[in-house]
């Protein structure tokens, strides 16, 4: 059986616990949320490579067999440097532009991520490939995730902060909304309802998801056979800092 570690800067990651989940029901899962040290979108990419060093460490210590870095900022600013520095299988987040610019019908897409990640190179790569055909516009989702970890996931003020980002994207004519970060999946329900029945929203989570079955699978790591060994808890749930919006979201999944 694999042990699976999966960390983000706070409760986002665990939209993609969520799809792994579906894909993976029979293995063990150690999440870790660094919300003492969240948000991670401003601060500079040495910090978040710290982070990221020292929570890795930490779940390979608790036996991890491989490790989901659960948010496409730590993915952006630390990925390469976890891959150096650790001999374990690292997967990543990866902005679902690809999709989005196959898909689109009126040549604009919009996509909704952290200041790190719209910055980092990773995403500038992928966007680099596309934006000859596309037109790409971007906006961070300001205020999106100090929403999910209060646990206010719809509502007046949801509502409010979801729009003001939003909104200059449908401006824009984006018919498709790629979700760049873990965190903006659990304001789905409002990102919808706002952007209205003709936009897709696409959450790179299943992506995620499959691209783990495939490491894993590669790798013998599958657990053979059916059910969950009755010792060990299916689902570690770990915190930096306070954690009962992780416990209540996670309670949800
Ligand atoms: N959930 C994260 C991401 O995917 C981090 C957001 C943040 O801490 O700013 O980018």
């Amino acid at each position: 059986m694999a042990v699976i570690g999966i960390f983000d800067s706070g409760s986002g990651g665990l939209s993609v616990l969520r799809e792994i989940r579906k894909v993976l029901p029979s293995e063990r899962y150690i999440y870790y949320s660094d919300n003492a040290h969240c948000p991670y979108g401003e601060k500079s990419a040495e910090y978040i490579q710290e982070r990221a060093r020292v929570i890795t460490r930490l779940l390979l210590d608790r036996g991890a067999d491989v490790i989901v870095v659960a948010c496409n900022t730590a993915t952006g600013a630390a990925i390469a440097t976890l891959r150096a520095e650790f001999d374990v299988p690292f997967i990543g987040m990866e902005p679902a532009v690809k999709p989005a610019a196959l898909g689109t019908r009126s040549g604009v897409i919009g996509v909704l991520a952290t200041a790190g990640t719209l910055k980092a190179s990773k995403y500038l790569n992928t966007k680099g490939k596309f934006q000859d055909n596309v037109r790409i516009e971007e906006h961070v989702g300001e205020g999106f995730v100090q929403l999910v970890e209060r646990g206010e996931l719809d509502g007046p003020e949801a509502e409010r902060v979801v729009r003001a980002s939003l909104q200059p994207l449908l401006d824009a004519g984006a018919d498709t909304i790629v979700l760049g970060c873990t965190h903006y999946p659990f304001l789905l329900p409002v990102i919808e309802r706002l952007a209205g029945p003709g936009v897709r929203v696409i959450d790179p989570a299943p992506a995620v998801a499959r691209q783990l079955v495939h490491i894993l699978t590669e790798r013998g790591l599958l657990n053979s056979h059916s059910g969950l060994d009755p010792e060990s808890p299916a689902l570690e749930l770990l915190a930096s800092g306070d954690p009962t919006t992780l416990q209540r979201l996670a309670s949800n999944l």
